[in-house]
This record gives structure tokens, sequence and C-alpha cells, in this order.
């Protein structure tokens, strides 16, 4: 097996530690997120409860065993428990490789702890390009002509999200991710961009190639 899958699976497994009985679980997506699927389904916690940020994961889940409902009708979550693509030293993160990231963010910011596991590639010195974008159809040409003075933008040769939008890579250069966020923020017609915040990370666990987990604290009171 690759040496980082192995780091997914670890950190992963480091996850579905900290789940207990009786939880309502937000359920990333990813190749780590499967891991950690496999690993809660194997735990067996009573009384679980989840929701998932895609219909990927929802499928997946099930196929283990594992408890999804709609999310339309719970104000919080316990935890949320999901992959990156980048984690910076501050633990600031891109996401959205997947194109789940609109969904992942509202998974994320309604959970009490969002846990984040990677591999230890995903570790960055510096958020780089590409930004994923979900961009509304409804004037996405005006969206993009808007969107173009922060970078090159490409559109993804993937199907509407579940959300019927469109996925979009901003491939500008990334030299302050905050002011960077509140930009993409400001522009409407964008439905969720990829950066999230430190202040929405309570931890990120990182599998580590000797067999460990390092655990990194972020500044998230909840
Ligand atoms: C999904 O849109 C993404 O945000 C994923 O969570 C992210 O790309 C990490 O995926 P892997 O666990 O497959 O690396």
């Amino acid at each position: 097996m690759d040496a980082h899958e192995t780091e997914k699976i670890l950190a992963a497994r480091s996850a579905a530690r900290a789940v207990r009985d009786g939880m309502i679980v937000g359920l990333g997506t990813g190749s780590t997120v499967a891991h950690f699927l496999t690993e809660l389904a194997e735990r067996r916690p009573q009384r679980l409860r989840c929701v998932a940020t895609s219909p990927g994961t929802e499928a997946a889940a099930r196929r283990v065993g594992l408890p999804v409902e709609a999310f339309d009708r719970l104000e919080r979550l316990d935890l949320a428990v999901d992959g990156a693509d980048q984690v910076s030293p501050e633990l600031w993160l891109v996401k959205g490789g997947g194109g789940a990231h609109a969904r992942e963010k509202v998974v994320a910011a309604a959970a009490s702890r969002f846990v984040v596991i990677v591999g230890s590639d995903k570790l960055v010195e510096k958020i780089v390009p590409p930004i994923p974008l979900e961009l509304m159809p409804f004037g996405l040409i005006a969206t993009l002509r808007r969107l173009s003075s922060l970078g090159e933008l490409t559109r993804r040769e993937a199907p509407a999200t579940p959300d019927g939008n469109v996925l979009v890579d901003l491939l500008g250069r990334v030299d302050d991710p905050a002011a960077l966020a509140r930009e993409l923020d400001a522009v409407p017609g964008v439905i969720a961009h990829g950066i999230f915040p430190a202040d929405l990370v309570s931890e990120v666990l990182i599998g580590q190639p000797d067999g460990s987990v390092e655990r990194r604290s972020a500044a998230r009171g909840r």
C-alpha cells in the first residue's frame, strides 16, 4: 500500500476513536473520509446519527452500515470529520478537490468540533492554487468576469454539484488566504470557496510515516 494511504488510515482511525455513543456526526468527502467510514463502522457506536456532505459519502456510509439522515432539520452536530487538500502551518485549509466544499463548509460550521484527517503530504508551507469554487449557474458568465481579476479560472469537466451549481478552479496567486477568502465571499454568485479559515478547525490529525498520529490543535474554542 502507498505510504500516504497508510497515513490516511492512521488519521482516520484516530478520528473514529473520538466518536462517542449517541453523537451526531458530519461525514466529509474524499479518500481519507472513506477510511474513516470503515473505521467508524467497525467501532459500531450506539445510537449514532450521521449526515453526509456528498451523495458519494452517503452511499459509502450506508454500504458499511452507518445511518445517514438528511441535513435539513438538525441545528447542531457534535462532530464533523473531513479530509483536506492543503493544511497550512496556521491550520488554514484548502478543500474541494472532490468538489464537495460547499456542503463540507456548512457541515463543519454546524459542528461543535471539526476534526481534519490527513496524511503528511497535505501539509504545505503556504497555500497555493488551485482554489476550488462552487458558482451559481445563474449569471455565471458575469460572475466569472468579476472573478477574473483574481486570476485565471478553469471550469471543471464535472457534472453540476448536488445543489445544481458549477465547479471552477481559481488559479491566481494566493498571497494572503484571509484576504482572498474575504474577496471571494463578497462576490455574488460564489456559493462557496475552498478556503477554510483556521477558526473553523478544532484539530488536525496527521498520519506520519513512522506510524504515529500528530495532533495539531487550532484556535476554535467551541
Ligand atoms: C472534497 O471536496 C474535498 O474537500 C476532500 O475533503 C479533500 O479533497 C480531501 O480528499 P482526500 O481525502 O481524497 O485527499
